[in-house]
């Protein structure tokens, strides 16, 4: 009798682990356009997200410029102004609070995390988190580990973006640009447009009922 009961309490064990592990998967994306809905005249950069030991994992691939060069830091570190550098960033939103978290990975393997309540309005940055890349000629990969406590509640909204070049060859690439024929006569690149972003749910990498743990970070915002 305990025998069978115990044999039943295994089988039990074993279906939860199995099937828990089942509607996890993960989404892939390419930023195939400039900021203003131009092609861009390279393989795309490539942005995975995928189930992570307590985050997101982000997986960024393409190609590497090496153009500006690297910042003056070293690797796995935060790096205020990373921006100005080459970077791949996503964007994760929720669009009733405008509550959003930026991720942005440079191949050199400097990070920058913000968190933002408000178009632009960064309360908090340059928190640390797990990334690692490799550089392999003129490509690049790098994995990142973004911690639950980092994303806003709520997320329905991304955008993604790449950045590279100096100068008058700077690139501004986005997974979701602006329309053309709502660009304005002299409109400079602003990723934070967040009436462009589209539709997006951790619950499609993490299974439907997945719940997000709940953050101190985002404690009194809106
Ligand atoms: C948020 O997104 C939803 C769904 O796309 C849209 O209907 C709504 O207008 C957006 N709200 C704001 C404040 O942008």
């Amino acid at each position: 009798m305990r025998g069978a009961l115990g044999l039943q309490f295994a089988t039990l064990i074993h279906f939860l682990l199995c099937c828990n592990a089942l509607p996890r998967m993960q989404m892939e994306f390419a930023i195939q356009h400039t900021w203003d809905s131009n092609p861009v005249n390279h393989d795309p950069m490539k942005i995975i997200f995928s189930p992570g030991e307590g985050g997101l994992k982000i997986a960024a691939s393409g190609p590497f410029f090496n153009d500006p060069a690297a910042p003056a830091a070293p690797p796995s570190q935060p790096f205020p102004g990373l921006w100005d550098y080459e970077v791949v960033e996503s964007f994760f939103l929720d669009n009733t609070t405008e509550n959003y978290l930026e991720v942005e990975l440079c191949p050199h393997g400097q990070h920058l995390i913000l968190l933002l309540s408000g178009v632009g309005q960064a309360f908090l940055q340059q928190l640390p988190m797990v990334f690692n890349t490799k550089i392999s000629g003129d490509r690049w990969t790098g994995e990142a580990l973004v911690p639950w406590s980092y994303f806003p509640p709520n997320i329905n909204k991304m955008n993604s973006y790449a950045i590279h070049g100096s100068g008058e060859k700077r690139m501004y690439e986005a997974l979701y640009p602006i329309p053309k024929e709502q660009i304005e006569e002299g409109q400079q690149p602003n990723f934070h447009r967040l009436e462009y972003f589209q539709d997006f749910r951790l619950q499609s990498i993490m299974g439907e009922n997945w719940v997000q743990p709940g953050s101190d970070l985002w404690i009194g915002k809106p």
